[in-house]
């Protein structure tokens, strides 16, 4: 592994030395050094081993976490919606309670689109006070207004060539409504502060958790905006109305929790599953993601070793005790008639 020197300023200094103890010294320096490398070596190896996995789990949440999970019949038949009206060009307005999955739906069209590596650009527009909505959206020039030091493009022309997600749309100001239904008219914005308009080239997709029709009808949300945005609705059933989807949701965020906090081997019991099919979850997806999150947590964290299952007392705290079962429909009696 190397060599050692021996030096001295007086001439013949080492005659009388002790070779023998001199190469015993060299013998265990070298198996110092030796180890020394080993441990450098598996150190490397354990850090860049330990870093895969890493990439490997956060691969995984990524590529999981952006699939539609649920096989009943209004799954599938959103899926095919999705599937038939994302390669065209045609504005989707996804419907459906908070926690649906809306804004998933929206990301898997923009993914199934043409437009996937252009930009899919996400608008909150109950986050948009009217008076920087105008500027958010369509952009201002240098000196619009005082605080507009710098000319800046807005959320439709960042779109340009790919998406645009009006998300919580039901929220827009009526003033902002009458200026986005005229670009979507047109395919064009007009900047603060700008007499030019600039062309756009943008797919829309919106959603709402509102009843957009009935506000529409009662003058609460433009009609003709509504009529624009609603050229493909898509309605996104709550999940009480797809029970059979659950506990494939339930088994999906279940290894998704352990991935992320790094808890073994877990699955439910089937007493957990029959009290989670039994919830009427207001919340929907998002609830029942949240739910099982904090059940992994509590089941993982267990004192006394390993637990195996996550357990309806994993669950109490979320869902609450148990409903009573109601009453029981009567017993049909098969008769059988003769002939
Ligand atoms: N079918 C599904 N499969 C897997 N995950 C889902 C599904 N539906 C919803 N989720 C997850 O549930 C959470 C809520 O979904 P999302 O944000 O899309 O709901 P939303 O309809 O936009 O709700 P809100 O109206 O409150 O904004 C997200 O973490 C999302 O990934
Ligand atoms: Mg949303």
């Amino acid at each position: 592994v190397g060599l050692l020197t021996l030096d001295a300023l007086e001439p013949g200094r080492f005659d009388r030395a002790d070779l023998e103890a001199v190469a015993g010294f060299a013998s265990l320096a070298a198996a110092a050094i030796h180890t020394a490398e080993l441990i450098e070596t598996l150190e490397r190896l354990a850090e860049a081993r330990g870093q895969l996995a890493q990439d490997l789990v956060q691969d995984e949440l990524r590529r999981s976490g952006g699939t539609l999970v649920g096989r009943s019949p209004a799954m599938l038949s959103l899926q095919r919606e999705l599937d038939t009206v994302a390669p065209s060009d045609l504005t989707v307005l996804l419907l459906g309670e908070t926690g649906t999955g809306k804004e998933l739906a929206a990301r898997s069209v923009h993914d199934r689109s043409a437009r996937r590596e252009r930009p899919l650009v996400y608008v909150n527009c109950a986050a948009l006070p009217e008076s920087v909505a105008e500027s958010e959206l369509f952009g201002h020039e240098e000196g619009a207004f005082t605080g507009a030091v710098r000319r800046r493009l807005g959320k439709f022309q960042l779109a340009d060539g790919g998406t645009i997600f009006l998300d919580e749309v039901g929220e827009l100001p009526i003033s902002i409504q009458t200026k986005i239904l005229r670009t979507l008219q047109f395919q064009e914005v007009q900047p603060v502060g700008s007499d030019d308009v600039r062309r756009v080239d943008i797919r829309v997709i919106a959603a709402t958790n509102r009843q957009l029709e009935e506000e529409a009808r009662r003058g609460r949300f433009r009609l003709d905006l509504y009529h624009r945005l609603a050229v493909f609705p898509v309605r996104l059933a709550p999940l009480r109305e797809r029970r059979e989807d659950i506990a494939l949701l339930a088994g999906h965020f279940l290894d998704r929790a352990r991935l992320k906090l790094g808890v073994g081997r877990l699955r439910f019991s089937p007493a957990a599953v029959r009290r989670l099919e039994a919830h009427d979850w207001p919340g929907n997806v998002r609830e029942l993601e949240h739910v099982v999150t904090r059940a992994v947590l509590r089941a993982g964290q267990r004192p006394g070793g390993r637990t195996t299952s996550v357990e309806v007392e994993h669950l109490q705290d979320a869902l609450g005790p148990a409903p009573e079962p109601g009453p029981r429909p009567p017993r049909r009696r098969s008769t059988c008639k003769p002939g």
